[in-house]
């Protein structure tokens, strides 16, 4: 459920008329919900009432805008971190070091040596390779690390290859059939503590079974390494699940169905366990609102030509995702027509051949299910501007990041004299 209606014939998100902002901001612009941001932490926590003291980590890479962190920083979340820039985001917007998780293939020295500094609860270790230089710099610093073991569980999460984490030919985690020799090493590694055991399969999953599957692998890995005398204090299950794009697809498994299944199996683990929610928190609470530039009749159909485009939302074009386009004034009337953007490559397009109300130039669009992994995988191609943001909470609005100025875009470059000359 968002908070984004249609009253007296135009969509609100809260209070607040979308056209309200996109006329004082610009467009496009991504408009965030504070009340959907709420309730998602909300259903997500009681989902996990029955479990003692959960740690929910929100993955940060799927919206690391600070007014957001701040806000689910408010709500007393944690945060999952895959970078030093991350994790100096989460500790700015007021995410406290004990609820940070550190993951990802590629930790560098100096981030290692940041997270160390800062204190973070844990550093989920992906490699043998990378748990030896963690040990080195923490020794080399006087400290101990705090770490788990990412297990690739081999199990095939059903959902898009390019966010597929937990099937062996992935990079991810270290392989099942490894795990126990790895944890042996560790232990003789000073500059770790081995406390737990981590897993994330993937992402936008639609079915539990592939989590179950890897959860009772986890399970019985656990048992395994206490029988080999190490001490397992936490589990990390990361995040995935998905969320309703397309209102004509089955609803995937909620939050509760998701907390019942983990409460079921991990009964008897006797671990703190730890989430890494990202686009369950903040995907159904933000949009991109957009402005129709004009229509074109093409050979076959009409194309919607909107003032957003692939570097603003990049999930269509890279995954092939589907996201809903409503007209934000609206009206009864349907078209046929693909919606695109100004970028020249076929692939800047959102939809095809979509049945979806009727917009004339001019118009307002809000692609809906944008708040995750949408401003944040912006970029500047075709020499456009940062997509700004905007968070609403009840009649307020405010710009949380204001659209970068292009002059800013091309300052940021220089030309060496002998390129003058
Ligand atoms: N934990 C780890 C270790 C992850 O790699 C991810 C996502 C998450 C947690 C959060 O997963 P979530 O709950 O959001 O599914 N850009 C893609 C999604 C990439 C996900 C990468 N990892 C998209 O737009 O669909």
């Amino acid at each position: 459920m968002d908070h984004f209606d249609y009253r007296r014939g135009a969509m609100h998100v809260e209070q607040v008329p979308l056209a309200e902002i996109a006329d004082a901001v610009g467009t496009p612009v991504y408009v965030y919900s504070t009340a959907t941001l709420t309730r998602h932490v909300g259903v997500f926590r009681a989902a996990l009432d029955k479990l003692k003291d959960p740690l929910v980590a929100f993955a940060v890479k799927a919206n690391p805008n600070a007014a957001v962190l701040a806000t689910l920083a408010g709500l007393g979340l944690g945060a999952d971190v895959v970078s030093g820039g991350e994790l100096l985001r989460a500790l700015a917007a007021g995410i406290p070091a004990n609820r940070i998780v550190f993951s990802g293939v590629g930790k560098t020295e100096e981030e290692m040596r940041l997270a160390l500094d800062k204190g973070i609860y844990q550093f989920n270790l992906e490699s043998q390779p990378e748990a030896e230089m963690l040990s080195q710099v923490a020794l080399s610093m006087g400290r101990i690390a705090p770490v788990a073991y990412r297990i690739n569980p081999d199990v095939d999460a059903g959902t898009h290859a390019k966010i597929s984490t937990g099937k062996s030919e992935n990079k991810f985690g270290i392989p099942y059939a490894d795990a126990v020799a790895a944890y042996d090493r560790a232990a003789q590694l000073a500059g770790l503590d081995v406390q737990g055991v981590a897993v994330h399969i993937g992402s936008q999953l639609t079915d539990l079974a592939p989590l179950e599957a890897a959860f009772e692998k986890v399970g019985a890995l656990i048992e395994v390494l206490r029988d080999h005398g190490h001490v397992i204090r936490t589990a990390d299950l990361g995040g995935g699940l998905g969320v309703p794009y397309d209102p004509s697809q089955p609803v995937p498994p909620s939050p509760a169905d998701y907390g019942a299944m983990v409460t079921r199996v991990t009964a008897d683990w006797d671990v703190r366990l730890l989430f890494e929610p990202g686009r369950v928190i903040v995907g159904n609470a933000g949009a991109l609102v957009s402005r129709v530039v004009r229509v074109k009749q093409g050979a076959t159909q009409p194309f919607v030509i909107v003032d957003a485009a692939m570097n603003d939302l990049l999930r269509p074009s890279l995954y092939d995702a589907w996201h809903n386009i409503r007209a934000v004034k609206a009206t009864e009337k349907r078209v046929t027509a693909s919606v695109v953007g100004p970028v020249c490559e076929s692939g800047d397009t959102f939809a095809t051949n979509r049945d979806m109300e009727e917009v004339e130039p001019g118009d307002l669009v809000a692609f809906m299910t944008a708040g995750a992994y949408g401003a944040t995988m912006a970029n500047t191609y075709n020499s456009r501007a940062l997509t700004p943001e905007v968070l609403v909470s009840g009649g307020k609005w405010a710009v949380v990041r204001a659209r970068s100025p292009i002059e800013t875009l091309i300052a940021g470059d220089s030309i060496p004299d002998w390129v003058k000359a």
